[in-house]
């Protein structure tokens, strides 16, 4: 801020000129009420400044409505979702009454700029007039989360969902001009007037029976049972009529709460893959059927099958195991390091790599890392029994090749991407136990996919993160930020999130050198059991001098249930889980050479 700047300049030559005025025989009194009064001009315009920091790009979304959630189908039965709309640069759905030429008017101007149209309607009437699609939507799905009330009514939704504006048909034109630029309209609403909008019907109509067979098998299976199964990390297993049918009402109070299935991104910041979002139809088949008591319609119904491949990946090149089971203790958690068995003596480029826990009972987190040094065997060496133990701290002068949680999916890169390794390296587990009540053994594996080709680029992290984290005791939303700008062109392929038990929200935004806003991923209850990586469905490119930003907010307050301390304690940047992190690991391909060098040099260079 220039004036800022300047003000400041002003008082630092006063205060100078001040102090060289203060001259024995001088009005010293005089001075140094002076003195005063200009260092507290100087203390608030500093923290003006450090407020104006703070105003970080994500906040300019708060309370914005999103549009991620509807599956509807037009006048001639064809389904919408938001899947549907991915080849628009932008969609308009206008809550339509009786014929409106100024609409029509408008969507023959925009459609050739991939602009798409939809109709909605909460009734089957047809109205006349309109040549695009009409959606039915009789319980609001879409009029609601767009907002709408009244008809003729119009929205503009932006590529990732959000409402950029809302309002009469009229302010539609400039708020798509925007849009189509990657800006935010000026105007984002007006108030539209016409004739109100009938109430909701239910979701689920009131005669419609709900049974396991019809309904309910087939959410649980595309969201619960790759975790609820046996040997996998979920408490009990729901793959049957019967393991589902006793906890009927237990399932739908965990989905409607949010806090089954453990999908933490926010729709509308980013799209991955593997997302699991219930809809809110789904939920409301969840909670008809607890409340109908749980039939389980026809059981001859064969339930969707399940995929459980051994390796996500496909078979590895070279599988490494453990030498022998590890012993892990009943309770507590336990953080053990293994080299193991099978030096990479080739040197083949690493295109992925792929953590297999033993015993998925106790495998709380894992990570991989070459080692080209002798470090870890040292280590190992020198610790009795078989690995060793490290504090949580331990890090082998290198990044992890890839980190593990429960649940995690992985992807592999794309073509001539892949880590070159140092002859005679070793691949090195550390492994993260939490006992589960009883004593119990784990002998896990990692499998290595080489590259098919010689790479040409490598995968490498761009990291946001901060050290400076320092939250007082009692406050319940404490703000910390961490910025960083691209120095070269990049593409996103994904996202990896950490923080600790006092975190709750963060935000990564990334602001492109034509000022384009972002938004790549939201947590809003972020728990520290369910740290994961998201793959972004299309990689993100981001240009040379994109500003990425992420904004992370903590509850040190007594309530939170999570709050290690007991009462609040001030809490600074540390690797425990009773100390607090920031950091967002974005995995990054750079566009050209001179970029992956860079990077490649960072990879070397890294501690
Ligand atoms: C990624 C793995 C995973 C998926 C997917 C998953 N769960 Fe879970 N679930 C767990 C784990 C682990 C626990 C125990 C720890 C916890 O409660 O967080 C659990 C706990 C539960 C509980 C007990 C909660 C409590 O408070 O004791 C219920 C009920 C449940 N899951 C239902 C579901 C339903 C319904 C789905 C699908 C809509 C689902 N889960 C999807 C892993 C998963």
């Amino acid at each position: 801020m220039p004036t800022l700047a300047r003000a400041r300049r002003i008082i630092w030559q006063r205060m100078a000129s001040a102090a060289e005025a203060n001259r024995p025989g001088r009005n010293r009194r005089r001075t140094i009420r002076r003195l005063i009064v200009m260092g507290l001009c100087l203390g608030i315009g500093l923290a003006l400044q450090s407020r104006r920091d703070d105003r970080v790009a994500a906040d300019r979304f708060e309370g914005a409505r999103f549009v991620t959630d509807f599956a509807l189908k037009d006048m001639s039965g064809k389904l919408v979702t938001p899947e549907s709309w991915r080849a628009y640069r932008a969609v308009v759905v206008i809550a339509l009454g009786a014929d409106d030429p100024e609409i029509a008017r408008i969507a023959t101007t925009f459609r050739e700029r991939q602009v798409g149209f939809f109709g909605v309607s909460p009734s089957p009437i047809r109205p006349t007039g309109f040549d695009f699609p009409i959606l039915l939507d009789p319980s609001h799905e879409l009029i609601g989360a767009a907002g709408l009330h009244v008809t003729p009514e119009a929205a503009v939704i932006d590529p990732d969902g959000l409402v950029v504006y809302r309002g009469s048909v009229s302010g539609v034109p400039a708020a798509l001009d925007a849009t189509l630029k990657g800006r935010m309209p000026e105007v984002r609403a007006r108030p539209a007037q016409g004739s109100s909008l009938p109430d909701p019907a239910p979701l689920i109509s009131i005669d419609e029976k709900v049974t396991y067979s019809t309904h309910i098998a087939p959410i649980l299976r595309e969201h619960c049972v790759e975790c609820h199964r046996p040997g996998q990390v979920g408490p009990f297993s729901l793959l049957t009529y019967h393991d589902a049918a006793k906890r009927a009402s237990f399932l739908h109070e965990v989905t409607d709460s949010g806090q089954m299935p453990p999908w933490k991104a926010m729709r509308g910041w980013g799209t991955f893959f593997d997302a699991h979002h219930l809809t809110h139809r789904d939920l409301a088949l969840l909670d008809r059927w607890a409340e109908s008591g749980a039939p389980e319609g026809d059981s001859t119904t064969p339930a969707p099958p399940i995929e459980s491949p051994e390796w996500q990946l496909g078979s590895p090149d070279l599988i490494l195991t453990m030498a022998e089971p590890y012993a892990v203790a009943a309770t507590g958690d336990d953080w053990r390091g293994f080299v193991l068995p099978g030096q990479l003596t080739d040197g083949r480029a690493i295109a992925a790599v792929e953590y297999k826990p033993g015993n998925r009972k106790v495998a709380h987190h894992a990570r991989v890392f070459i080692d080209a040094t002798d470090y870890s065997r040292k280590l190992d060496a020198d610790c009795p029994g078989i690995g060793f133990s490290y504090d949580g701290r331990f890090d082998i002068p290198r990044p992890a090749l890839v980190e593990w949680g429960p649940g995690m999916k992985l992807r592999t890169p794309p073509e001539g991407v892949a880590k070159p390794v140092k002859p005679g390296s070793d691949v090195v587990l550390l492994l993260h136990y939490h006992g589960r009540g009883k004593p119990e053994t784990d002998q896990s594996s990692v499998g290595l996919y080489f590259a098919k080709t010689p790479p040409t680029r490598i995968m490498a992290m761009h990291t946001l993160s901060s050290n400076r984290i320092d939250i007082p005791p009692g406050e319940a939303r404490h703000r910390e930020v961490a910025r960083s700008t691209v120095q070269h062109d990049i593409k996103a392929y994904s996202v990896f999130p950490h923080g600790h038990n006092l975190l709750r929200e963060m935000k990564l935004t990334a602001t492109l050198p034509d000022g384009q806003v972002r938004r790549m991923l939201w947590i809003k209850d972020w728990n520290f059991a369910w740290q994961t990586q998201y793959y972004y469905t299309e990689p993100i490119s981001l240009p040379r001098g994109t500003k990425l930003e992420v904004l992370a907010l903590y509850d040190n307050s007594p309530a939170n249930s999570l709050n290690p301390n007991k009462p609040p304690k001030r809490v600074k940047y540390g690797p425990s889980s009773d100390e607090e992190m920031l950091g967002c690991h974005l995995y990054v391909v750079a566009d050209d050479e001179a970029g992956d060098q860079y990077y490649r040099r960072k990879w070397e260079d890294a501690r």
